[in-house]
């Protein structure tokens, strides 16, 4: 069956039949960058907490970046409205739901402990509070997932190790750890020590690089902390060489179009390289970053991509078949298998 007839997804009934109900894997999301306004009031209202926004509206005119920096000061002073385990459950259950509706069947979730425990809530009221929903998630949304532990690059190399200890209690639920904000200037070299700590307890390893910073942060990354995914990696296209040795090597990369065009990394969705990379031979990956404050989630940065590069539902579903084999799912787990099969089986149609 062809159109909106057809009967894809993961429940038989009848959904969405573009790039949005395709499945795919979130590879790249930062949970806290899912806080939409709507919930920021009400959990400051039941936090007592003040936000210097006068209602949801005004919160969403704020969100004009002019790049990195801009968008994480915001994206850090949100988050004081976050403060006990079911604020972060409720954050997780809400961008679960939201992730189901476009064809998310995997996610691998980002959070920045440093941002919270600075503000005196413990890693592991955050870490039980994201788990009460991600162990009910399979369940509730047909999503698989993961828990990625970033560390905060513009603090210091001892506080990342300080956070890597403090979560040790909790390792069970973690799969591996990430490296995010401010990116020029916090080289990956940095962080050596605390990845290869990581490494030894068994934790798999990703890096933000090539964001806003220079391709020799992703070599840094490769070489230095060892990391099997680069989280962005956009600016590797400045560099042949690098280009060839990712193809090589069959590196993932983990893009967010519209969070590049919101972060002023390029001016417009139709200069986005993502069609040169996908030329060039690169694994790369559709992702949303931040959805709550970049103008969308997973499926709508698909959505994007096709509409503003012309990307052909085969490219389509290349990038979705990418997102699976770029997850930390188990080779033989199967997961794996029978993700891989429904993007086989998946019928585009008009939405
Ligand atoms: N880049 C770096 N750090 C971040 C981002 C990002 O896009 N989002 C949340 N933390
Ligand atoms: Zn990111």
């Amino acid at each position: 069956m062809h159109g909106p007839t057809g009967s894809n997804g993961p429940t038989g009934l009848t959904g969405p039949t573009g790039p949005t109900g395709l499945p795919k894997a979130e590879l790249h999301l930062h949970i806290e960058g899912t806080l939409e306004p709507e919930l920021a009031f009400a959990l400051a209202a039941r936090n007592g907490v003040t936000l210097p926004y006068a209602d949801t509206a005004a919160l969403r005119e704020a969100y004009r970046f002019s790049d990195l920096q801009s968008f994480l000061d915001l994206y850090y002073g949100l988050m004081a409205v976050l403060r006990t385990a079911e604020d972060f459950t409720e954050l997780t259950d809400a961008y679960l739901g939201r992730a189901a509706a476009q064809g998310v069947r995997h996610a691998e979730i980002f959070f920045d402990p440093q941002a919270h425990t600075a503000r005196g809530v413990p890693v592991g009221t955050v870490i039980e509070g994201l788990s009460a929903s991600l162990e009910r998630s399979e369940e509730r949304y047909g999503i698989s997932t993961r828990l990625i532990m970033c560390f905060l690059r513009d603090e210091s190399a001892e506080s990342a190790l300080a956070t890597l200890e403090a979560a040790k209690p909790h390792l069970d639920r973690i799969t591996g750890v990430g490296l995010d904000s401010a990116e020029v200037g916090h080289p990956p070299a940095k962080f050596r020590e605390v990845y290869e700590a990581a490494a030894a307890l068994g934790l798999r390893r990703v890096a933000h690089a090539g964001e806003e910073g220079p391709a020799a942060y992703i070599r840094e990354a490769l070489d230095v902390l060892g990391v099997e995914r680069i989280d962005h990696g956009l600016r590797c296209m400045e560099d042949p060489e690098l280009v060839e040795r990712l193809v090589r090597e069959r590196v993932p990369l983990t893009l967010c179009p519209l969070s590049n065009v919101r972060l002023r990394a390029i001016d417009v969705l139709a200069d986005h390289p993502l069609r040169a990379m996908m030329a060039a031979g690169l694994l790369v990956t559709v992702n949303s970053d931040d959805p709550a404050y970049f103008g969308g989630y997973v499926g709508d940065n698909f959505d994007g991509v096709r509409d503003a590069l012309g990307l052909t539902p085969e490219q389509l579903r290349e990038l979705a078949r990418n997102s699976f084999e770029a997850s930390f799912l188990d080779d033989d787990e199967p997961r794996r298998a029978r993700y891989l099969s429904e993007v086989e089986a998946y019928e585009f149609g008009a939405e």
